[in-house]
């Protein structure tokens, strides 16, 4: 199994335990590190609906946790469905972008948007938030 069906797989299953009574959409995220870890993570709602965080984020703060600080690929999938497969991607939000921007090589990160394990489509980090403000900034 190379290293995008193994994220997508276990973004998948991470999706299943998505906390979502509020939307009823799921969604998964599997990060992976430079040292070649994987992180996952699922949403999470709250009844004070602006508290709610995303997979993506849930996995990253996970991984940041644990000590990890570079990351070279992530994979997404979510819906309303519960099946194994989602009718279409699903691009993390501006802040999930904004979050991993923090922790990459933006050119270098790799975002895979999946439907099943062998339809997904791949996109940088960079396409997905060109131009963007990071640490080098500051
Ligand atoms: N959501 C994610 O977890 N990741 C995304 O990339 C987009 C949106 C969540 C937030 C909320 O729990 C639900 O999907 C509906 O917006």
């Amino acid at each position: 199994m190379d290293y995008i069906e193994k994220l997508i797989s276990k973004a998948f299953e991470a999706r299943k335990k998505a906390y979502i009574p509020y939307s009823n959409f799921k969604v998964g995220a599997a990060l992976l590190t430079k040292s070649e870890k994987i992180y996952s993570g699922f949403n999470i709602e709250c009844a004070a609906y602006s508290v709610c965080n995303c997979a993506e984020r849930t996995a990253l703060f996970r991984a940041v946790f644990d000590g990890e600080r570079e990351f070279s690929a992530i994979a997404v999938v979510g819906d309303s469905g519960e099946k194994e497969i989602t009718e279409s991607y699903c691009p993390p939000c501006g802040m999930c972008r904004q979050a991993l921007r923090e922790f990459c090589i933006p050119s270098e990160m790799k975002v895979i948007l999946a439907k099943t394990i062998s339809d997904f489509k791949i996109l940088t980090l960079d396409e997905l938030l060109p131009y963007s403000f990071g640490p080098n900034h500051l």
